[in-house]
Order: C-alpha cells, then sequence, then structure tokens
C-alpha cells in the first residue's frame, strides 16, 4: 500500500497524518486525540496485533541499550512505559541491582498514556527512580547532557517536528550518551508485502474498532507508517542531527529498524 498523495507537493504548513494532508499545528492534537482514546486498550492492543512480536522488538531495543547501574535513561514517547519498565527489570535481574539509585525518565506529551504508566510502575513496584514528565519529543524540560540513554520506541512516527525532536534528543544526551530509535518501517520485504498490507490495513483497523473502540487510530497506525522515512533516509536525518556510529538493524522482514547513533 502506497501513501497516495506522495507525488503532491506539501505545502510548508502542512505535514502528514497518515495519509490525510492536515496544517501543522493541528498535528498534535490529531495525534494526542488518538492516543487518549485508545490508552486504555493500548497494551492489549499491541499483544494482540503483533501477536506478541513487539515484545521481543523492544527487548532488542533493551539489549541495544545494554543496561548498566546508574545510568541515566530518557524514554521520550514513554507512553505505558514498557521500555523502561523492560530497562529496569533487566538491571534488577542481572545483578540483583537495588533499582532505587537508577533514574529513569517517561517522558510524553499524552496524560492518559502516562497515567497507565504510573499505574503499571505501581503495580510493578516500581515506586523509586522512575519520574513521569508530560512533554513532546520537540520541547523536553530536561537539561543539556542529563541523560546516558535515550530511546523511543514507536514514538518517532508520531511526532510532528522530527528536526526538532532528534536535536532535543541529541541535545539533552551527554557526550559518549546512546540514543535507540525502534521504530515500524516501510521497508518490507516484498515477499512480506501483500500480506502485510492486507493485515495492516484490514485486520488492525478492525481490530482497533472491536478492542480499542477506535477502529481510525489504527488505520492512522498502517497510514503513518507509509509515510514515515526509510531506514536509509532517518539515518542520514540523525547524521544531519549530529549523531555519529549510526548503526541500523532491520528485523521481522523489515517491519521494524532500530536505528542506533551516538553523541560523541
Ligand atoms: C505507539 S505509542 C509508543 C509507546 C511506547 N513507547 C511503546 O513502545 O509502547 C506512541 C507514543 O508517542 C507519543 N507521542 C505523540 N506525539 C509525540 C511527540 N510529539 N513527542 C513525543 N511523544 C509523542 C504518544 O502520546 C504515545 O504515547
Amino acid at each position: 500500500m502506497k501513501n497516495p498523495s506522495t507525488n503532491d507537493p506539501i505545502r510548508k504548513d502542512e505535514i502528514n497524518f497518515g495519509f490525510r494532508r492536515v496544517g501543522k499545528n493541528e498535528h498534535a492534537g490529531l495525534v494526542s486525540s488518538l492516543f487518549k482514546s485508545v490508552a486504555g486498550r493500548y497494551d492489549l492492543m499491541n499483544d494482540l496485533m503483533s501477536g506478541g512480536l513487539h515484545r521481543l522488538w523492544k527487548q532488542s531495543l533493551i539489549n541495544w541499550v545494554n543496561p548498566q547501574p546508574g545510568m541515566r535513561l530518557v524514554d521520550v514517547a514513554g507512553g505505558t512505559g514498557d521500555i523502561t519498565f523492560r530497562f529496569l527489570n533487566q538491571l534488577e535481574n542481572a545483578s540483583n541491582n537495588d533499582v532505587k539509585a537508577t533514574q529513569t525518565i517517561i517522558c510524553d506529551p499524552n496524560k492518559e498514556m502516562l497515567r497507565v504508566a504510573q499505574k503499571r510502575a505501581i503495580n510493578m513496584g516500581y515506586l523509586y527512580g522512575i519520574e513521569f514528565v508530560q512533554a513532546p519529543a520537540e520541547g523536553l524540560p530536561l537539561c543539556d547532557r542529563s541523560a546516558d540513554v535515550c530511546t523511543i520506541s514507536f514514538g518517532l512516527r508520531n511526532v510532528t517536528d522530527r528536526t526538532a525532536g532528534l536535536a532535543e534528543i541529541f541535545r539533552i544526551l551527554d557526550f559518549g550518551g546512546h540514543f535507540i530509535c525502534l521504530e515500524f518501517s516501510p521497508a518490507v520485504a516484498p515477499f512480506l508485502a501483500p500480506l502485510y498490507d492486507t493485515y495492516s490495513t484490514r485486520v488492525i483497523p478492525w481490530l482497533g474498532k472491536h478492542v480499542a473502540g477506535n477502529k481510525e487510530a489504527y488505520q492512522y497506525l498502517a497510514e503513518s507508517i507509509r509515510c514515515f522515512p526509510e531506514p536509509t533516509a532517518l539515518t542520514e536525518e540523525m547524521q544531519k542531527t549530529g549523531f555519529g556510529n549510526i548503526q541500523c538493524q532491520m528485523m521481522s522482514g523489515g517491519i521494524v529498524a532500530i536505528h542506533s547513533g551516538w553523541r560523541l
């Protein structure tokens, strides 16, 4: 499935919201209303749509992070907290570490997603070491060079101004800091493409309607993936931001990609 408007020139004040062109000033509000409406069913939907695969993808991201005691983690677009919880859990299991001394921040502009993250943190017994910050990637209310690792998992696609978001991530990373991005990729292997297209444009919106009560949110998912840059283009954007030693790992036949880069 291709974005039908790819060849139409895009105005400076416009951006894609899925396949629709909307004003840049409307985009964040539209994204926000989608996540607000699905927040309560977001985790269940992830398991259902991916058949649990999102857990493996997120674990691969954590392997890239390589959690170490004392590491300062900022998870941008942290949503319901999966990445931070996995980070803390791995740290705890690895060395019987007391994670109270670890500084993690779940940052997300959406209050409802953060609220789910807070409830999950309490249920998991993470009462220390996690801060919840309501803010978009484009305006992180964090100090320069205050993070060792910055992650963004299935979040960059939703950011209205990706250039500003990447620049903010770069700014908050310390020298030697590591940025890791997990995202759906439009570069799906040709042998998978027909099945993947049918699944993502028909089955996922159907699940969205019947499980999360919002078909449009999951139609947006399929469309926004097709509008997201190919891995080589994202690598270039990261280079332009200033990241070095950039590497990219494709997974599951190109359905997702992990980009890793460093603030050298
Ligand atoms: C698909 S969820 C990903 C949540 C979580 N990281 C995960 O992997 O399960 C996307 C998240 O991006 C957030 N988001 C939307 N616009 C954003 C922006 N401009 N900056 C940062 N996060 C944003 C949404 O609120 C939502 O929580």
